[in-house]
Order: structure tokens, then C-alpha cells, then sequence
């Protein structure tokens, strides 16, 4: 079934010039960018993205970096898109990765690990419209 994830290339990412890299990725794998843009959040952007994790420990550090250099935001469809994303995504943490995806190639730490991609149908559907709107 055609569907649509969210998409983030990281602070990190952006700063290692692997835009095109990680973008190639998804379009060869059939993850069409449906829109995109480039921006960088301020710390109040960052937690209302994050709100979910709210009460986690990280949650401060992890705003802080997302706030901390620009950062490329992604709507992708294709085929069981969100799924597809997570596994050429890899492990959230780098280290765990398996060779071949995303985070394993370019991720440096927990925090520094290259992209986010949605989880699940219901997180996407937030995701998409609190960066694109128009796609609510
Ligand atoms: P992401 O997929 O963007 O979703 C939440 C982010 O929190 C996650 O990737 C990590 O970059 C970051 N994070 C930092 N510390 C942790 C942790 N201990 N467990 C899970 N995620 C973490």
C-alpha cells in the first residue's frame, strides 16, 4: 500500500555533506520525496516535534541538537514507505546498525545518528503536518 513517513537528515548528516547521499538512498529504494525543505529549528520547533518524549531523559539534549545546526525535512511515499524508511534507517543507536543502512553508514552516536523517520502510521500523520500543513 502506497503510504507517506517523515523524514529527517540530522544536523550531523547536513554537516558531513551527505544530503545527496542519504537521498539517493530513499529514491533508490522506491521512497519518492513528495516535498522537501531545509531549515533549522529553533529549540521550541524541536520539542513540540519531539513532544513524545517529553519525559524522557534525553529529551533536553536531544532538542538542543536537533536545534543545533540545519536540518533537511522530508515527506516520502512509496510502498509501505514507513517500514521501508526504518529499515534503511538501521538501529536508532549507530553502533547497532547492521552494515548497509543509513545510520551504520554515516551515524556517529544515539544523538548524532543521521536521520529520523517515522514510527508508525499515526506518528506520521503528525509528523507530516507540523511541518507540511498542506498535507494534513
Ligand atoms: P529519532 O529516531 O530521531 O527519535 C528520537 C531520538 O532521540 C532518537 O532518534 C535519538 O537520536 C535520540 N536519543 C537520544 N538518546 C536516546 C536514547 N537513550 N534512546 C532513544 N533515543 C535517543
Amino acid at each position: 500500500m502506497s503510504e507517506r513517513t517523515l523524514a529527517i537528515i540530522k544536523p550531523d548528516a547536513v554537516a558531513k555533506h551527505v544530503i545527496g547521499d542519504i537521498i539517493q538512498r530513499y529514491e533508490s529504494a522506491g521512497l519518492h520525496p513528495i516535498a522537501l525543505k531545509m531549515v533549522r529549528l529553533s529549540k521550541k520547533d524541536a520539542e513540540g516535534f519531539y513532544s513524545v518524549h517529553s519525559e524522557r531523559p534525553f529529551f533536553n539534549d536531544l532538542t538542543t541538537y536537533m536545534a543545533s545546526g540545519s536540518v533537511v525535512v522530508l515527506v516520502l511515499e512509496g510502498k509501505n514507505a514507513i517500514a521501508k524508511n526504518r529499515d534503511l534507517m538501521g538501529a536508532t543507536d549507530p553502533k547497532k546498525a547492521k552494515a548497509g543502512t543509513i545510520r551504520a553508514a554515516h551515524g556517529a552516536s544515539i544523538e548524532a545518528n543521521a536521520v529520523h523517520g517515522s514510527d508508525a502510521i499515526e506518528t506520521a500523520n503528525f509528523e507530516i503536518g507540523y511541518f507540511f500543513p498542506e498535507f494534513k
